[in-house]
């Protein structure tokens, strides 16, 4: 059976880190899956922590022809009641997570330079876990999340699938208006996202434009179920959240985000009231096994 890359579920680290890359159009893909070994060597592990890679829809079938999944697509710009999230896919990803800032640009440092040869950087993101695990506007995020022993159910491509034990993901780069967020009084606050401030409590009368009344979504009578593993960015300037989530199934990030701009049913998030997505992108992490058939 193939394994997961680990790094999709391991929990603890408070520092992370984000890099996006785009392929020079000239890149040979050996050269691609070499620089890509380097990413393994001690001088880029060396800070320890976690590493997970994804390749966008261009890239993955040219480096692993036939071994891959089969609904990978590009992210699509998504408009509706008046806002935007546009698409700014890249051709890899790299999600780094570990124990400290210093260690998390050390291994970013040394990964930048073992790809520069064939690609060039989008994003540079470092990012960190607020507080008791809560986004900048001052919510728990992840309260609903799929525990770990259920997550990977969620997550991975399924034994017997294209790209078993791979996973669709999706990052997208949110800029919040905090000062606007938090110059509601505490319970409009709770109502953009329809859970309680300080203990993410569901709240009985949340409205339909409440984050979670859009986010959630029954089919057949199942709840539709993303892994989310975003953390906070930011200084006092601009600040956000960088959103990160594995699914086995790719459509369910897009009919999420489809009720979350009003697509489905002309009720938008309140959320998009102080939060703009900056970027989104789509990604393939395959599994090791998968990942190892290219680099070695
Ligand atoms: C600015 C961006 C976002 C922020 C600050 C944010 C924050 C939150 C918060 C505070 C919760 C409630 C606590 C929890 O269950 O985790 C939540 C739930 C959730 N969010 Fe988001 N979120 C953002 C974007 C998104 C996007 C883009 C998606 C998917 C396309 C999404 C999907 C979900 C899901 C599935 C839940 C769980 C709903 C439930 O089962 O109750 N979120 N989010």
């Amino acid at each position: 059976m193939n394994a997961a890359q680990p790094g999709i579920f391991a929990q603890g680290a408070r520092h992370h880190y984000h890099l996006e890359f785009d392929l020079r159009p000239d890149a040979p893909a050996d050269a691609v899956a070499a620089a890509l070994a380097g990413l393994r060597e001690p001088a880029v592990t060396v800070g320890g922590g976690n590493i997970v890679v994804g390749f966008g829809p261009e890239l993955w079938p040219r480096l692993a022809p036939g071994d891959g999944p089969d609904r990978l697509q590009p992210f699509l710009p998504v408009e509706g009641a008046g806002r935007r999230a546009p698409a700014t896919q890249h051709d890899a990803w790299v999600w780094l997570h570990g124990i400290g800032p210093d260690l998390q640009l050390d291994m970013a440092r040394g990964i930048v330079r073992c790809m520069a040869g064939v690609a060039d950087l989008a994003t540079d993101q470092p990012c960190f876990v607020y507080r008791d695990s809560r986004d900048l506007t001052g919510f728990v995020d992840g309260t609903e999340n799929p525990p770990v022993q259920d997550a990977v159910d969620v997550a991975l491509i399924p034994d017997g699938q294209p790209g078993a034990r791979g996973s669709y993901a999706m990052t997208m780069r949110w800029v919040h208006r905090l000062d606007a967020f938090h110059g509601l009084a505490d319970p409009e606050q709770e109502r953009v996202f329809g859970r309680s401030k300080e203990l993410s409590i569901e709240l009985d009368d949340k409205p339909d434009t409440a984050h979670i009344s859009r986010v959630v979504i029954e089919e057949d009578g199942e709840e539709l179920q993303i892994f989310r593993r975003s953390t906070p960015f930011g200084n006092v300037g601009e600040a956000g959240l960088y959103f990160v989530a594995f699914s086995a199934d790719p459509t369910r990030f897009n009919k999420m985000l489809s009720r979350m701009f009003g697509l489905a049913d002309g009720v938008s998030d309140r959320l998009l009231d102080f939060s703009t997505p900056m970027s989104g992108s789509f990604y393939f992490v395959p599994s090791l096994e998968s990942l190892g058939r290219v680099v070695d």
